[in-house]
């Protein structure tokens, strides 16, 4: 970044990386070890569910089985949508994509919601679970609506992750499909402050209300730099479409000086510790279903792109094919991601509430110095 002569103040590392911006007991990422509340994310991924992973990141401490039901219960419950909202769903144009959906559907629940603009700590803390349950339910019936079907009720005798496949397809999942999911919305779940919650944080720091910090986040989140490179990945998979193609495709992206969607990371330079249970749960999903193609596609791409760039993949790379198959759109990769996140963007508004600051950093400011107005004759 050039330095403006005698600026008062001067930037840091571009992307404000490295940068200590807040205080936060939700998350940790120390020596590449990631934890949520203090668990790695490991011990979670292998024993944990997801509902439990929330009760976990919201109170700071496992629950009660009694608490754990409580809360799968409330999830259930709350997640239907109110009519009004499913009206306007209806009424997008037909070329709106899911997380075009999700980002207005978002914003439009707080107008169906009686407390949105109720402040108060027990309002909030009711908001949460029904966000929670919401946000899923949007997504499942949004994928209905562009399809010519009606979206359903959810079902108050599943989780959120059985739920959200009954929701989408009308058929009971299969146990495996439910826990491949639920396992996906755990090592998605919350990531330190990372854009998005930083959005969700800058936004709620000025006091105001959860739906709108919900928005901020989803419209970051949504960026191919961010949550969008899910999405992005598959449709490299596709382009690629077996794996004796790989190398040339990657060699030819490389020297071009593209991206390879789902490698680096702003944070993780040894490697993503989640990256490592989604590959795992994509090579089960590949000989369960047969079509390992999706699975040895992804790790010639990861050989060629560690060997030749010594980049490791990140979250996304090995969900795109784990949600492939689940038989999951591409384009609701993106969606899923804000669903399971939201439970760590409420967690992260409830703190920047509980202990307020409003979020105003500085720019150095780089511009010319000394002009003058002129008109327009003289310009
Ligand atoms: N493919 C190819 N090259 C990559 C790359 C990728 N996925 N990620 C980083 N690089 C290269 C950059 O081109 C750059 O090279 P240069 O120094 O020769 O210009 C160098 O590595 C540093 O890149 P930069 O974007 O500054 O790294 P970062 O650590 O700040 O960025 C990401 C992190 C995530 C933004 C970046 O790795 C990326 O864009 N990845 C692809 C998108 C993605 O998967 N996002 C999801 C993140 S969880």
């Amino acid at each position: 970044m050039t330095q403006a002569p005698n600026s008062p103040i001067a930037a840091t590392t571009g992307g404000l990386r490295d940068i200590v911006a807040l205080s936060s007991s939700i998350c940790s990422i120390e020596n590449g070890i990631l934890t949520y509340r203090g668990i790695t994310i490991d011990e979670l991924a292998e024993n944990s569910t997801f509902e439990e992973v929330v009760f976990l990141l919201w109170n700071g401490r496992l629950p009660t089985r009694a608490e754990l039901d409580d809360l799968r219960q409330s999830i259930a419950e709350q997640a239907q949508l109110p009519e009004g909202l499913l009206a306007m769903m209806k009424s997008f144009p037909r070329r709106t994509t899911p997380m075009e959906a999700l980002r207005t559907a978002a914003s439009a629940m707080a107008m169906f919601d009686a407390e949105s603009e109720d402040m108060s700590v027990a309002a909030n803390q009711r908001k949460s679970v029904r966000i929670l349950g919401q946000m899923a339910s949007v997504v499942a019936a949004y994928d209905r609506i562009r399809n010519d079907r009606e979206p359903l009720v959810p079902r108050r005798d599943l989780n959120l992750a059985a739920n959200f496949l009954y929701m989408l397809t009308g058929r009971s999942p299969e146990p495996l499909a439910t826990r491949a999911l639920d396992k996906a919305y755990i090592l998605h779940a919350d990531h330190e402050l990372n854009a998005s919650t930083f959005a969700a944080r800058v936004a709620a720091g000025t006091l105001t209300d959860m739906h709108s910090a919900l928005v901020a986040a989803i419209c970051a989140l949504k960026g191919p730099l961010h949550g969008g490179a899910n999405e992005q990945v598959m449709r490299m998979l596709n382009e690629i479409g077996n794996p004796d193609t790989v190398d040339a495709y990657i060699r030819s992206k490389l020297d071009n000086h593209e991206k390879i969607m789902g490698f680096g990371h702003a944070v993780y330079k040894n490697g993503d510790p989640r990256a490592r249970h989604l590959k795992e749960m994509s090579r089960q999903l590949g000989k369960l279903t047969g079509q390992q193609r999706w699975y040895e596609m992804s790790v010639r791409i990861e050989d060629m792109v560690v060997r030749t760039k010594n980049l490791k993949p990140n979250v996304d790379f090995y969900s795109a094919s784990v949600y492939h198959y689940l038989h999951i759109p591409a384009d609701l990769f993106t969606p899923i991601f804000a669903i399971s996140r939201t439970s760590g963007w409420i967690a992260h508004i409830l703190e920047q509430y509980s202990n307020n600051k409003l979020i105003r950093p500085r720019a150095e400011y780089i511009g010319p110095r000394n002009q003058h107005w002129n008109s327009f004759e003289s310009r």
